[in-house]
């Protein structure tokens, strides 16, 4: 599948041409919408039987136009707080399509999904109880109620991203010693209908996922033994990595290839005796995404130094990137103010951000087309876990969001969301004078 780097250019033409990138708007957002359907069709061909139920991941891109598509395309919404939730909800994802799956829930969240006929996931035995005891008194129709399990496969090359490893906060570890304490709560709680792993995130191989099912469905068989018939919904969460240094997807994370192994190794996924639910977000929305800033000035004074570039995106929006740029690294290219991608010449620079702190850059020993003011910085696979990690430091306003697709050949561009205003931003700080409380 081509992706959006070779029409980049020509995307930015438009930008331009529609005044969208000025001194009131400095930096933005582009949407390649072509692009997730595409990943959404590889996705819902590599698993298109009825029993599979593909919940996006809205941690990874909340913004309302793209959770918008995946609705449209039959997705659920897999949330990471009851905000997340009802975000999807008022966009008319059916709350039996919201897999609640916050690690962290108060007593009345837990509550009011339940009332919302959530599909939650709950993380630990206290959260069980406490269900438990609302369910004492509960009338309505309950909905998927489910149990995390850490399948503890073991870590990827990214300890931050790895859930699997023996000592993770998220769910029950599943261990030789635990599995008997773990089965007998779904003994006690006949309403526990649900099982849910997550492995990790960008840096885990393939192989670790495809493990983490396998002791997954290891133990839906002990429960099969132990309480027959009551696990409904499987939840195989999200995790398939992506490239943030190729322009292509990497061929060994292909949504094929995941249900290839699986099928080899774990077939009962494939039985039809189980909701199979899955929770995508990064595989399916990074390489749409391209952010744009201008180059406000360069610095170019110390002859054996980089030369520094000042931009408008770093911390606020990228704050991975900055503080473990050893893990998080985008692929850059430079344009001209007219559109024009700039080439040869190259140096190597350093890319700094609009925060006031010293470690504010968004990379270093970037080689790029030597830089001049006014230039457009292009930062390649941005679509997920940037913009939804936005930072309030500094107040820099967020960056207004466009969509774009082709329509009779045209690339056409669509305002996803405006930029931020000033008066939003203030919202933030929050009254003029102090409230009294009574
Ligand atoms: C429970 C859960 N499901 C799904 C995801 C999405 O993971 P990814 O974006 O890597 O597919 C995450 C990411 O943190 C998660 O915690």
């Amino acid at each position: 599948m081509c992706c959006c780097f070779q029409k980049m250019e020509y995307v930015i033409k438009k930008v331009l041409e529609k005044n969208l990138l000025n001194d009131d708007q400095p930096s933005v957002e582009l949407f390649d919408v072509d692009y997730l359907n595409g990943r959404l069709d590889s996705l819902l061909e590599a698993f298109p039987e009825p029993f599979f139920e593909h919940a996006m991941a809205v941690k990874a891109n909340p913004l309302r136009c793209v959770m918008g598509i995946a609705r449209d395309r039959g997705l659920g919404a897999e949330c990471a707080s009851l905000q997340e939730a009802k975000h999807a909800l008022s966009l008319g994802f059916a709350a039996a399509k919201v897999v609640y799956d916050s690690p962290v829930k108060t007593v009345k969240e837990l509550r009011e999904a339940i009332d919302l006929g959530f599909h939650t996931n709950l993380d630990n035995e206290l959260e069980i109880q406490q269900v438990a005891d609302y369910l004492k008194e509960y009338q309505g129709e309950l909905p998927v109620i489910g149990l995390r399990i850490n399948p503890v496969v073991g870590a990827g090359d990214i300890a931050m991203m790895s859930t699997a490893a023996k000592q993770s906060k998220f769910g029950l570890p599943l261990l030789e010693d635990t599995q008997d304490r773990i089965g007998k709560i779904f003994k006690d709680n006949s309403w526990l209908t649900g099982v849910h792993i997550h492995v990790g995130s960008q840096g885990v191989p393939v192989d670790k996922f495809v493990a983490g099912c396998e002791r997954l469905f290891q133990f839906v068989e002990y429960l099969e033994a132990l309480v027959p018939g009551q696990i409904k919904t499987v939840d195989i969460g999200g995790g398939l990595s992506t490239s943030y240094t190729e322009d292509k997807e990497p061929e060994e994370f292909t949504y094929q290839l995941y249900r290839t192994y699986l099928q080899e190794r774990v077939p009962m996924i494939f039985s039809g005796k189980y909701r199979i639910v899955t929770e995508f977000g990064r595989s399916l929305f990074l390489k749409a995404g391209t952010s744009l800033t201008r180059v406000q000035s360069v610095k170019e004074w110390i002859e054996d130094q980089n030369p520094i570039i000042l931009t408008h995106l770093g911390t606020n929006q990228f704050p991975r990137e900055v503080y473990l740029p050893h893990i998080w690294r985008h692929r850059f290219s430079l344009y001209t103010a007219d559109g024009d991608k700039k080439e040869g010449n190259e140096i190597n620079v350093d890319i700094g951000g609009p925060l006031c702190f010293q470690g504010d850059y968004l990379a270093k020993e970037v080689l790029l087309s030597h830089p001049t003011a006014g230039d457009i910085l292009a930062v390649h696979d941005t679509g997920a876990y940037t913009m939804s990690m936005y930072c309030r430091f500094n107040s820099i306003l967020a960056s207004g969001i466009y969509g774009y697709k082709k329509i009779n050949g045209e690339i056409e561009l669509e305002c996803f969301k405006p930029r931020e205003t000033f008066e939003e931003c203030m919202q933030f700080w929050g009254f003029n004078k102090p409230n009294q409380i009574n």
